[in-house]
């Protein structure tokens, strides 16, 4: 390795998706010999061009479908270092369906025009959404039996910091996906003890579950919000004053989840102490916030703090908390809140697996979770992969266009196996 690769590596690491980062790699040269302007630029050689462009996209992207369905084999058979894919991107992790990426490369190709970019090469957020599309098909598929979608609050549901009002047009794709006999989860950072907080926030949701003249009883109490990432579960409850109703521990919490009082406390102990050193060691106008499962920073002065300063703080907690004994013991989450830092006890991973046990022992695969933080640090819902299949949004109205796509192959089948 360079030295220049190296120092790359360090400074970007936490910021990179390696998968993504890998086939936006492949997709680059097929761009860099295809699709580059060329002396001639009449209308038909563009169009050649993009035709050009378009197959050699879509044997890449069949090239990856392949790769993904080997990985998946090498998994089951308890031989997982003999993947391809583990081998090309080791940082890889585990996927719970195939995933459909020659359709669903030709469905965002149509959207977005990659194969007629001459200039702008297959970016980032292209590769995304065909990752996005590709996983939602899979689930959509006629085996592939979708019984779970959970989903992150801020920044997934609603804009940073803000409520889910009546007007937000994602309440009438959650309330489809309940009439259709889906459980829902929302599994947010936000971590209250009190129903009433919750209340507050998902408003919009909770009324309209209340007032359906459409949802059965039982349809009305599918869904679950887990807060503090996996630490208070609440179940809707038209009846009751909060519209949500506290459900005790026992009836929720994994068996790996009976951590000690003063585990949790020693936990949050060192956080607390790093995040106080960062506030001090770069002058953060910041306030502690300490809760039963939760250490966190906020803005004193309801101003705005600058990324760099945000993720230093997460990176710098969580370094101390991985090299610390307690931090090895109990999974804990650093991550960057969007004007905030703080560290829950649990993960998103344990959330999701919750949500799955509280209703009935669903799996991975028939588990979606929708979020906006995915980067592998210094982001909550990254850990959610390991529970099982994902969707990366990057703001609340694609989440409500991914449920659209969801709800269309949703349907398309229904259709093509009732004909
Ligand atoms: P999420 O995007 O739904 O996971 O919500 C994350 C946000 O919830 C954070 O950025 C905080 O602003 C807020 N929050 C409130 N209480 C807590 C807590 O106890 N732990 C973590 N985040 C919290
Ligand atoms: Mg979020």
């Amino acid at each position: 390795m360079t030295t220049r690769y190296r120092v790359e590596y360090a400074l970007k690491a936490h910021r990179r998706d390696a998968l993504i980062e890998f086939i936006k790699g492949l997709l680059a040269v097929p761009f860099v010999l295809h699709c580059q302007p060329t002396s001639t630029n009449s209308p038909k050689s563009l169009e050649n061009m993009a035709t050009e462009a378009h197959r050699r996209y879509k044997e890449i992207m069949q090239d990856i479908e392949e790769l993904v369905k080997d990985h998946i084999q090498c998994d089951n058979a308890g031989t997982p270092e003999r993947s391809k894919l583990r081998f090309l991107v080791p940082s890889v992790g585990r996927f719970f369906t195939p995933l459909s990426l020659v359709k669903a490369f030709e469905i965002q190709d149509e959207k977005r025009a990659i194969s007629s970019r001459r200039f702008v090469a297959p970016s980032f957020n292209d590769i995304r959404l065909i990752l996005n599309t590709a996983q939602i098909i899979s689930l959509a598929s006629l085996d592939g039996p979708i019984k779970l979608i959970t989903f992150d609050g801020d920044v997934t549901l609603y804009d940073d910091g803000q409520c889910l009002v009546p007007s937000n047009p994602v309440i009438g794709r959650i309330m489809w996906l309940l009439e259709h006999d889906l459980r829902i989860g929302i599994v947010t950072a936000a971590g209250y003890t009190d129903g009433a907080k919750y209340k507050e926030r998902l408003l919009g949701l909770l009324d309209a579950i209340k007032d359906s003249t459409v949802l059965t009883e039982k349809q009305k109490h599918n869904l679950v919000v887990l807060g503090g990432e996996s630490s208070y579960m609440f179940r809707s409850a038209p009846e009751h004053k909060d519209l949500l109703e506290f459900v005790p521990r026992e009836e929720w919490a994994l068996p790996e989840m009976k951590w000690e009082k003063e585990e949790v406390d020693a936990l949050l102990d060192i956080a607390q102490a790093s995040l106080l050193e960062s506030v001090a060691a770069m002058n953060l106008p910041a306030t502690l916030i300490r809760k039963e499962m939760a250490v966190g920073i906020i803005h004193s002065e309801g101003g705005k703090f600058p990324r760099e300063q945000l993720e230093e703080a997460v990176l710098a907690a969580q370094k101390v908390l991985e090299l610390s004994e307690v931090g090895r013991r109990l999974p804990f989450c650093a991550f960057n809140g969007g004007n905030d830092v703080f560290v829950d006890i649990g993960d998103k991973r344990l959330g999701v697996l919750c949500c799955q046990s509280f209703f009935g022992g669903l799996k991975g695969g028939q588990t979606l979770h929708i979020g906006d933080q995915f980067l592998s640090a210094g982001h909550n819902d990254f850990k959610a992969r390991m529970a099982g299949t994902t969707v990366w949004v990057a703001s609340p109205t694609e989440t409500v266009a991914c449920l659209a796509e969801l709800r269309h192959h949703m349907e398309t089948n229904h259709t093509k196996v009732a004909a």
